[in-house]
């Protein structure tokens, strides 16, 4: 599948749209339409009950170490600053960009790669932005060299496409849309927090942060909700909400956006069991996925480098998802479940952690004094049963909600044949999106505007619409009516015709197999409900 048929299948059929697309749009952020709403919903909705609200608190779950408690939380998205500085984001969370001097345009350091090239006697290092990477970097060797594409074995290669990080001296690299060499700055650092300003005579004191992710409204909560509910380690807070990030490159679609929303759970457990839950989460997560839907062949679970573990963490593993965009055998980030030790609670009561150090000490300033104070409350646990009084660690299954609701695009977009009307073979566009996430769960027609079929399929529609997201159409051919339910992910399409009125069933078009049974009318919300739930 080419990702532009999935971007323009979205926009025609009112999923995605550029956000402020009427005043030419705004990199970075998308407007969900009608259908992609419901799909994000659902996408969400699928999460929270699955985690949450359909999660059996009394009874060992399998691969668990234990029974668990889990519940919910909706916190603010703007906090107290203190939050930031003690979380480590104020200092730590910032990528390196380098901008070019010629073309005015910004690139996030690591995200730049290229490759060594030397011809006519210069060795240069050309870099790209664009997914054909090879055939983007032979082009603007070419153009650099002033060469043809009948000279193209004049450019001698050496080594692969790498990233631009892996290269000490910048006087020798091409930009992506430079004409000279080295017209890229040395990577400068940008912290991907958005500022904003509380209260009408806010000045910069006042200045606070839009989250960059739902994780910390949870750990300043933690002592609110074990003093509100009678929750014991282990237990999970949930929290769905929207996050923003400062992303220097926003791109990919949604994949890469400045506003987004999470999926977090900060699970609290014993630190001698930490380690088996954070390989129940990490199972329990991916699992999630294959069960909605996703490919096992595109879908993978891989440990970070010790060098690529966040500030935090001790030990990560992110769900990857080959998305279409990438480059063939490159896969994207859906979630990451990290191990992140007593790391928050601690920084929250003490003030900022020093990750460098093992173990974590206090950071402190050049005074002595730590470097950002915590709150001083006690965020330890206490055991009422055994008495024993800790820290307790977290085991952090870190979602995208965004980033899961295109990866069951990506994988529900198929192309197809199907007959028409006439028995022709024709190619169909469709969604094979999982029942539990189409946006509409059926689609009822009369196959014709008269003969009292219209009136039948309205009275279908009035007894489904209650329980379930349901559309009805008359207008048109009904070979084109199953044609957009299809490209729109519906997974049945219920049809009045010419013998509902003899003997009053309906057939039932299942979308990926396009099988048709016939129900007894009345039957029609029991059949949905079991095919459905
Ligand atoms: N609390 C940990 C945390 O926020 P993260 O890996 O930075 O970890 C978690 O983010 C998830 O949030 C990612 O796996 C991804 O699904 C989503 N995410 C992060 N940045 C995003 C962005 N700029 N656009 C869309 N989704 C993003």
């Amino acid at each position: 599948m080419k990702m532009d048929q999935l971007v323009s299948l979205c926009k025609r059929r009112g999923y995605l749209f550029q956000s402020s697309e009427i005043y030419g749009g705004l990199n970075g952020f998308w407007d969900y339409g009608p259908l992609g709403v419901e799909l994000k919903r659902n996408v969400k909705e699928a999460w929270w009950r699955d985690m949450i609200t359909a999660h059996d608190d009394l009874d060992t779950q399998p691969g668990a170490p234990g029974a668990y408690e889990m519940v919910g939380l909706d916190s603010t998205i703007i906090m107290h600053p203190q939050i930031w500085k003690c979380s480590g984001h104020y200092d730590l969370f910032h990528d390196y960009m380098v901008d070019c001097r010629e073309s005015k345009k910004r690139y996030r350091h690591d995200q730049l790669r290229g490759r060594w090239v030397t011809a006519k006697g210069k060795t240069i290092f050309v870099t790209t932005q664009a997914e054909d990477e090879q055939d983007d970097i032979q082009r603007h060797a070419l153009k650099f060299f002033n060469l043809r594409n009948k000279n193209a074995e004049q450019l001698q290669w050496d080594g692969d496409v790498v990233s631009l990080t892996s290269v000490d001296d910048l006087t020798q690299v091409l930009g992506p849309d430079a004409k000279e060499l080295g017209t890229l700055t040395d990577p400068r650092e940008f912290n991907l927090m958005f500022k904003t300003i509380v209260g009408a005579l806010g000045n910069d004191d006042d200045a606070a942060f839009l989250r960059p992710e739902t994780a910390q409204g949870i750990f300043v909560n933690f002592k609110n909700i074990l003093d509100s509910t009678r929750v014991r380690v282990p237990f999970g807070i949930a929290q769905i909400g929207k996050s923003f990030r400062n992303e220097i490159t926003p791109r990919n679609f949604t994949f890469r956006s400045r506003e987004f929303e999470q999926m977090e759970i900060e699970f609290f457990c014993h630190p001698d069991s930490s380690r088996e839950w954070y390989q129940y989460w990490r199972d329990r997560r991916f699992q999630w996925y294959l069960d909605l839907g996703l490919d096992r062949e595109r879908l993978q679970l891989r440990d970070h480098d010790p060098d690529e573990l966040s500030h935090y963490s001790t030990g990560t593993g992110d769900i990857e998802y080959a998305f279409p965009f990438l480059p063939a055998g490159e896969y994207g980030e859906l979630e990451g479940v990290a191990h992140r030790g007593d790391f928050d609670l601690r920084s929250h009561m003490e003030g900022k952690l020093d990750p460098s150090t093992d173990p974590l000490e206090v950071e402190l300033n050049e005074h002595g004094q730590p470097k950002w104070r915590g709150s001083g409350k006690d965020l330890t646990y206490r055991d009422d049963l055994s008495g024993e009084k800790y820290t307790p660690h977290v085991i952090e299954p870190s979602a995208g909600a965004d980033r899961a609701t295109l990866a069951f695009l990506c994988e529900a977009f198929t192309e197809d044949e199907a007959p028409d009307e006439k028995g022709k073979l024709q190619t169909r566009t469709v969604l094979r999106l999982h029942p539990r996430l189409a946006p509409i769960k059926a689609a009822i027609f009369p196959l014709v505007k008269k003969d009292g079929m219209p009136e039948l399929a309205k009275q279908i529609y009035r007894a489904l619409k209650p329980h379930f997201n349901v559309f009805y159409d008359e207008k048109g051919a009904v070979g084109r009516r199953y044609r957009r339910q299809d490209e729109a992910g519906t997974p049945y399409c219920i049809t009045v015709d010419g013998q509902t009125v003899e003997d009053n069933t309906v057939t039932i078009r299942d979308r990926d197999s396009l099988e048709q049974s016939r129900v007894r009318l009345e039957d029609c919300v029991d059949e949905m409900r079991q095919k459905l739930t």
